[in-house]
């Protein structure tokens, strides 16, 4: 696009590396010394020293995870004692990796972060980062965070712009961190612009990343968007001209809450082609913001495609309030569908304050 002269908010083939290449992330990390990076180590062919990599963290008790390099849609990532029965396994799946060329082939093994995930996003231009409140996401398809992973089936969002299992030292690290992947990019290949989207994991020795997205979480946008006060549009001209220092990027004091409202089956085996029924207007009447995803309009009917397909969100001066009126809004979208309604409710939030609690001792 840039280089049919059309201004984008994106990064170019190289900074979107940050996502594409699992070992050009590390390895960036590795290179700059950028905190809340991981034990791994990456394969181009099968070997003793893979074998003897995955027996070694074992020992250590560190859970395996075994990864293709490259993009795979979500579906590469397998986890010793998750989607892998033991070590045997997780050395026949880099076997299978090799030999299928999957995401390009190349295998990457490294440890299993145990703790929180959640999101921080920021607005790029090359040299500066503004970040957008955080926000977590619930990728189980099931009550009590239980099921398949999803590509997300809601999020939420404090007043306050953090979340309640983070400190002040977890908000801190959090932003340095991306703060050095900007500058880390700047200097290995240009600079990166757009949206940077990190995905963390909060473990007992602070955040961690998972992994980068150079592009807006789904669902985590729609929260972050929803109480956007400034200009988005003032945003991008910021990114792309480089002044975003200059661009106020605030938004509202208020609690969001997003619930995707998914076919029966989804993930694995969603019903596909059924009719959706959206009531907008009653939608509309309880406060919430409607977003359509995967359906198409045929016949002047809603049929859904397999994927997420609807979602509403709720923004109140409280996470209770926003629950109340995503979760009122689900009503009014009927058909073979379900949704979580625990997405926003105290108990489950109780849980990960809890489970931090526990792992931080
Ligand atoms: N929330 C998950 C994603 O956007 O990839």
């Amino acid at each position: 696009m840039e280089g049919l002269g059309i201004p984008t908010v994106g990064p170019n083939k190289e900074a979107a590396k940050i996502e594409t290449n699992k070992a050009f992330m590390r390895n960036l990390f590795a290179k700059y010394n950028i905190k809340g990076s991981l034990t791994y180590k990456f394969f181009d062919e099968y070997s003793e020293e893979l074998e003897s990599f995955i027996d070694e963290l074992t020992e250590k008790g560190i859970k395996v995870v075994v990864k293709p390099v490259g993009l795979t849609g979500g579906k590469g990532v397998k986890v010793v004692g998750e989607q892998l029965k033991d070590n045997e396994e997780a050395k026949k799946y880099a076997k299978e990796i090799f030999e299928s060329g999957l995401g390009g082939g190349r295998v990457l093994i490294e440890e299993k972060l145990e703790g929180v995930e959640f999101t921080l996003h920021g607005f790029v231009d090359k040299e500066h980062i503004k970040f957008t409140p955080f926000v977590q996401d619930h990728p189980h398809a099931y009550e009590g965070d239980k099921g398949p992973i999803t590509g997300g089936m809601g999020s939420y969002s404090c007043p306050t712009h953090d979340l309640p299992f983070l400190t002040e030292e977890d908000i801190r690290v959090s932003k340095e961190i991306m703060e050095e992947t900007v500058k880390a990019l700047k200097k290995e290949v240009g600079g990166y612009k757009g949206i940077l989207y990190g995905q963390f994991m909060l473990t007992k020795e602070g955040p961690k990343i998972i992994e980068y997205n150079a592009r807006f979480g789904d669902p985590e946008s729609m929260n972050i968007l929803a109480i956007l006060r400034s200009s988005f549009l003032d945003i991008c001209k910021g990114i792309v001209e480089g002044n975003l220092n200059n661009v106020n990027v605030e938004f509202d004091k208020k609690a969001t809450v997003c619930k995707y409202v998914v076919p029966m089956g989804y993930p694995e085996n969603p019903v596909r082609g059924k009719e959706i029924y959206v009531d907008e207007e009653k939608i509309k009447n309880v406060g919430a913001i409607l977003h359509y995803a995967a359906v198409n309009e045929e016949d002047g009917k809603l049929i859904m495609t397999g994927s997420r397909a609807v979602a509403v969100v709720g923004v109140a001066d409280n996470i209770e309030d926003a629950e109340k009126i995503a979760e009122e809004a689900t009503k009014f979208i009927n058909g073979q569908v379900y949704h979580r309604s625990d997405i926003g409710k105290k108990e489950l939030i109780k849980k990960r304050i809890e489970i931090m609690k526990k792992l931080r001792g």
